[in-house]
């Protein structure tokens, strides 16, 4: 690892001293940052397949060049993280095989493509981003607060291609504006009553990195009032709508 963060995080893990924790909370860190590894592992395959699908629809060269990006952020992710869990745990952890069957379904399909970016892109990273920041801030544990920075940023990114992923897709394919619309209101209504993947981890983890599920959902309910709702009906309005907005919003942007 060459990146700037990546030295700091060695740093941070080499002066981490097990000693200084609760054994029983530190056991339970290092599972819960094994299973953040885990996660971020998978992440490059959605990149992978996501690139593909890019591919498939014809989409630009620059949102291409950016999910090829992205998959390599998730493999400094599951890097940083399982290079974490070791340390808590004390023995060397690492990604296994993963499975790939029917990865690509449905993947060729415009429509599709766009649901499941709605879903895992604009909502999930943003949320993912914004949760990140928060457990950077709430980190005391030097090298969890060290990835999680980096993770917040990248996820940031993430979410910025997913959004302008779905906004190309509505242009090119103006009938995907309604039902985007729609899945929008959907997606967003069940996240703000309660994920079924709510994590659940107890207030003390908190040093290391992970939000209660409590602050999890206050910060969930606050990002969709706030950010993703209206995000959403800006970029759905009806056609005539969106074309001011957007000539509008191209004078504001360069000031
Ligand atoms: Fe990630
Ligand atoms: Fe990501």
């Amino acid at each position: 690892m060459s990146d700037p963060t990546a030295a700091e995080l060695d740093r941070a893990l080499a002066a981490f001293d097990a000693a200084q924790f609760d054994p029983r909370v530190l056991r339970r860190a290092a599972e819960a940052w094994a299973t953040r590894a885990q996660n971020e592992h998978a992440s490059i395959a959605s990149f992978a397949r996501f690139s593909l699908g890019l591919l498939a629809v014809g989409a630009p060269p620059q949102l291409i060049a950016l999910a090829h990006r992205a998959a390599l952020d998730e493999i400094a992710h599951a890097q940083m993280a399982f290079a974490i869990a070791s340390a808590y745990s004390g023995t060397r952890l690492g990604p296994g095989s993963l499975d790939l069957a029917g990865a690509l379904d449905g993947n060729a399909d415009l429509g599709a493509l766009v649901e499941a970016t709605v879903l895992e892109g604009c909502v999930g990273e943003t949320l993912s981003a914004l949760e990140a920041r928060e457990e950077a801030g709430l980190a005391t544990e030097p090298a969890a607060r060290v990835a999680l920075a980096r993770i917040a940023d990248d996820e940031a990114r993430h979410a910025e291609l997913a959004w302008a992923f779905v906004r190309w897709a509505m242009e090119v394919e103006p009938g995907l504006v309604e039902p985007v619309g729609r899945q929008f209101r959907d997606v967003l209504a069940r996240a703000a009553a309660g994920p079924p993947e709510a994590r659940c981890f107890e207030p003390e983890l908190g040093a290391f990195g992970f939000l209660s599920r409590e602050a999890q959902s206050a910060l969930r309910r606050r990002a969709i009032g706030e950010v993703l709702a209206p995000a959403a009906e800006a970029m759905t309005k009806p056609t005539m709508d969106r074309a001011v907005t957007r000539s509008r919003g191209s004078v504001g942007a360069r000031e």
